[in-house]
């Protein structure tokens, strides 16, 4: 055997050596917008942050834009302004960062956890039917990974049972369902401005809407429960202080110039993975749903399908394709109901939504939930970060080379 085709996990050559790009990405734009904000003294909410809530709102082709502190608190604040609260439950994926329940439990309501689908990660519309009860206000579906949920399916639920959508689109700026960005498909829709995420000022969020009400309701709640043209001291609200800030709105605008772009490329590097990984047997490829007329992508995910790799992990299998140069991770390790947050029975004593919220009348005990799609791909899923996209087509080809040399030689890895 050559070193070429030996595994690099067993000492042979790895497929690559150079580093993908890195993240963040920054220069001129960033600089030119900070200290234009610097040299103001302006440092507080004021035009750049609104600039960047109209420039953003349009990108996503949404009304309004009412920027936060971060993804969390643009979904608790989503929520707020759709009315949800103390005794209802609220339709989540248990695939998912923990704020897309957490910021359930934030506003006193219950999470109820529906499956998602094997072929894209998000909720699956026929599972969250079935979780629906008389209790229910509310579905938020994630975009996961920048895939689109299938928001004609939620859409056509919320009509007939009369219930609200707050899309989690932390990870889909940019991605449009038949030619309209996330974030207003629904009700209204959160999404993150974290260090990791593709447009980034360290730590930041808007919610976004079509309703005025619901974006002026989402704005108090976010500034101290002040009231449009009403003055300072006047508080209608229970809010927080949640506001973004003009450095970090100078940020984010400067990134904003790029996003277009770099969506635009990763889309395409997407596209080229999926053509060269289709076909290599162990390999399942998410479903590019043709309603979905562009995908941003956060990560790129892949499933490990175990039983065609018997004998062999889903670590074993992403250890050798690291050590061939390919940066690859397993995501989330358990669903959100397996955190100790949900199992724990006492909670943090009466008051406390779900355990013991008295204004529920039922008893919730997420020891007995299971979403057996989500439990599978906890274990099979594999991720690769939106950064490596931002390469070029033959950096696509060494993570396609690198996959099918793990593949051609992996019952080597049964002996590492
Ligand atoms: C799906 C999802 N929802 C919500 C959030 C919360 O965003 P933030 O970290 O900005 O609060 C994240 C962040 O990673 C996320 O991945």
């Amino acid at each position: 055997m050559s070193s070429k085709s030996k595994l690099a996990l067993c000492g042979g050559a790895p497929v690559r050596k150079k580093p993908f790009p890195s993240w963040p990405i920054f220069g001129q734009p960033e600089r030119r917008n900070l200290l234009n904000v610097f040299d103001s003294a302006h440092w507080w909410y004021g035009a750049k942050v609104k600039e960047f809530e109209e420039k953003y709102a349009a990108f996503q082709n949404a009304r309004f834009g009412v920027s936060c502190t971060n993804g969390t608190a643009a979904l608790e604040i989503g929520l707020l302004a759709c009315k949800v609260g103390a005794g209802q439950e609220v339709i989540v994926p248990p695939y998912s960062f923990i704020a897309t329940a957490s910021a359930v439990l934030k506003v006193n309501a219950i999470p109820v956890f529906a499956d998602i689908e094997l072929d894209t990660c998000n909720l699956d519309p026929r599972d969250v039917e079935r979780k629906i009860t008389s209790k229910t206000k509310a579905i938020v579906p994630v975009h996961f990974g920048g895939l689109p949920a299938d928001m004609d399916a939620f859409k056509k639920l919320a009509r007939k049972y009369k219930l609200k959508i707050i899309e989690d689109a932390c990870h889909s700026w940019g991605t449009k369902w038949k030619g309209k960005g996330t974030g207003a498909l629904g009700d209204c829709g959160g999404f993150s401005f974290q260090m990791s995420k593709n447009i980034t000022s360290g730590e930041g969020g808007i919610l976004l809407s079509d309703s005025e009400t619901v974006a002026e309701t989402a704005r108090s709640y976010s500034n101290c429960g002040r009231g449009k043209g009403k003055t300072f001291y006047e508080h209608f609200l229970p809010g927080s202080n949640l506001r973004l800030t003009e450095l970090q709105a100078a940020i984010l605008l400067g990134q904003l110039e790029r996003l277009e772009s770099q969506t635009n490329k990763r889309d395409r590097n997407g596209a080229f993975l999926d053509h060269g990984l289709r076909g290599i047997p162990g390999i399942g490829l998410m479903r590019r749903d043709p309603r979905m007329t562009r995908r941003s992508y956060h990560v790129y995910i892949f499933r490990f399908i175990s039983n065609e790799w018997p004998g062999v992990s889903r670590e074993q299998f992403i250890k050798a394709l690291n050590a061939e140069g390919i940066p690859c991770s397993g995501g989330y390790p358990i669903p959100l109901y397996k955190n100790p947050m949900f199992r724990m029975r006492q909670g943090r004593g009466p008051g406390f939504c779900p355990i013991s919220c008295p204004f529920y009348g039922k008893k919730v005990d997420y020891r007995h939930v299971v979403c057996p799609n989500t439990e599978i791909i906890c274990k099979e899923a594999c991720w690769i970060f939106h950064p490596m996209l931002l390469a070029e087509k033959n950096d696509m080809q060494d993570i396609i080379n690198a996959m099918s040399k793990v593949r051609e030689n992996w019952k080597a890895l049964k002996n590492v």
